[in-house]
């Protein structure tokens, strides 16, 4: 199926909010990493500019800067709403209150339209989507994916997961995926029957706790690697 603009909340997240999301050392920063589902988060922006490498792909990359900055002003005061509706499924550990939530994701959005506009960061943003990636065999140190799989559980069945989370093995070392709940805050629906599916095709996989947290409970990566 295409995929559309409409069908996009964008809302990015900030380098330091992947630091701790997936618990980056001064080593993994070393790597060369892969961001799949990077949509309007900053990390590439303020990893590039602190010289670590990083290739981003989503499909949102199809689209002009103008055309996301326009989906990200409309769509904006909905997700605001909705935070401000849902408040108890959110922990505010990592952030104090809904305004420093909102003030970092806009922080990260302008840093991306910006480095997006670019000439030069061209070539650090690729359109591609899961559950294939157009990547050699372990082109990559570490592939992260933030807020995409498992977050969206009834949308993605567990083959696109499984696909997708191979796919993630196949082109790089080692995959860290943060959030392993839902929207609702609830534990991913896939995660126990994923995690079974990778052991028995012969993959290791780990929840390592981080220091980060927003969805209530929400404080754990999924790290997976060839056995
Ligand atoms: C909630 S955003 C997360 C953005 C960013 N990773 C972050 O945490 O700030 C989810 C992203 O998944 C992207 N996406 C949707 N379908 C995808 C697919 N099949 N493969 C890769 N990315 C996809 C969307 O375009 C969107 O940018």
């Amino acid at each position: 199926m295409a995929f559309t603009l409409e069908e996009v909340v964008p809302w990015g997240r900030t380098f330091s909010e992947y630091v701790s999301m997936f618990a980056l050392s001064s080593q993994d920063l070393e790597m060369d990493i892969l961001g799949v589902a990077d949509g309007p988060a900053s990390f590439n922006a303020e990893a590039t500019a602190q010289g670590v490498k990083v290739l981003s792909v989503d499909p949102l990359y199809s689209y002009k800067a103008s055309e996301i900055e326009e989906r990200i002003s409309r769509t904006k005061s909905t997700v605001i709403e909705q935070i401000q509706s849902n408040e108890s499924e959110f922990s505010w550990v990592t952030f104090s209150s809904i305004d420093e939530l909102v003030q970092a994701r806009e922080y990260a959005m302008q840093l991306f339209i910006d480095d997006f506009t670019s000439e030069q960061s061209k070539v650090r943003y690729l359109s591609s989507s899961l559950p294939s990636l157009p990547f050699a065999e372990q082109e990559f140190g570490l592939s992260l994916c933030s807020h995409f799989l498992f977050l969206y559980s009834s949308q993605h069945n567990i083959n696109f997961h499984m696909e997708s989370i191979k796919e993630m093995c196949r082109v790089s070392n080692q995959v860290r995926i943060f959030p392993i709940l839902e929207l609702g805050s609830l534990e991913s629906r896939h995660l126990s029957t994923v995690r079974k599916e990778l052991a028995s095709d012969g993959y290791d996989t780990e929840l390592v706790q981080v220091p980060y947290e927003v969805q209530r409970g929400g404080n754990q990566m999924l790290r997976v690697q060839r056995a």
